[in-house]
C-alpha cells in the first residue's frame, strides 16, 4: 500500500507539510499543477493523500483534482488543509462540509493543520482580496465592534510573515497511514 501524495500550495505552507510527509513515508510529493497524465500517475494506486491551503473555506486545488481524477475509484482518501484560523471543531466541520461532503467511494479522513501568512508571496488577486478583508476588519474595529480571535490575528500579522506550521501535527495523519499499511499486509 503505497499512497500517492499530491498537494497545491500558493505560498509554501502546505508544501512544507507535504515535503515532511513525503520524507517520513519515503514517497514523492507531487505538485498538482505538475501532473500531466493522471491515468498513468494513478495506475495501481488506491490511496491518495491530498493537501491544499485554505482559501475562503475552499481547499486549494481540490475542485481541479476532482475534475481530473475519478476520486470514487480510490479506496482511501486522506485530505489535509492548512489555514490561518485557530483549529477548532467549528472550523473543521465548516471546511469538511464545504469541501468533502457528498464525495462517494473512498473512506475519507480529514486533517486541519495550521499554516501561515506571507502577504508578499501572494498573487495579485489574493493580495487584493486580503486588502479588502483587512479594510473590513479595520472598519469594524473603528466602529468599536469587538473583533474575534481570527480577526485580531489577521491585523497583527498582515504585512509580516508568520509561520505557524508544526510538523508534529502531522502525527495523526501519519498514524492513519501506518494503520492502513498494517491492514493491507
Ligand atoms: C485570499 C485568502 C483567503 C484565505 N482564506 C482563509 C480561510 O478561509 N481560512 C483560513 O484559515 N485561512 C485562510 N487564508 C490563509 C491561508 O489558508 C494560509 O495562508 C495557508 O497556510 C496558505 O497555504 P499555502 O501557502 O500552502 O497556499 C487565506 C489566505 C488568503 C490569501
Amino acid at each position: 500500500m503505497n499512497p500517492m501524495l499530491i498537494y497545491s500550495s500558493k505560498t509554501g505552507f502546505t508544501e512544507k507539510y507535504a515535503h515532511s510527509l513525503a520524507e517520513q513515508l519515503s514517497i514523492q510529493a507531487h505538485k498538482l499543477e505538475d501532473i500531466k497524465d493522471f491515468e498513468k500517475f494513478t495506475q495501481g494506486k488506491d490511496t491518495l493523500i491530498y493537501g491544499g491551503g485554505l482559501y475562503a473555506s475552499g481547499i486549494d486545488g481540490f475542485k481541479s483534482l476532482q475534475n481530473r481524477l475519478p476520486l470514487e475509484a480510490l479506496r482511501h482518501l486522506l485530505v489535509f488543509t492548512t489555514g490561518l484560523s485557530l483549529p477548532s471543531d467549528a472550523v473543521k466541520q465548516d471546511v469538511y462540509g464545504k469541501n468533502l461532503v457528498g464525495l462517494e467511494g473512498p473512506s475519507i479522513s480529514f486533517y486541519y493543520l495550521r499554516g501561515g501568512f506571507h502577504y508578499q508571496r501572494l498573487g495579485k488577486l489574493d493580495k487584493f482580496l486580503m486588502r479588502l478583508l483587512k479594510m473590513r476588519i479595520d472598519h469594524k474595529k473603528k466602529r468599536g465592534t469587538p473583533l474575534n480571535e481570527d480577526e485580531k490575528g489577521m491585523l497583527a500579522v498582515f504585512y509580516r510573515e508568520v509561520d505557524f506550521t508544526n510538523m508534529n501535527d502531522l502525527q495523526p495523519l501519519l498514524q492513519d497511514i501506518y494503520a492502513l499499511k498494517r491492514s493491507h499486509k
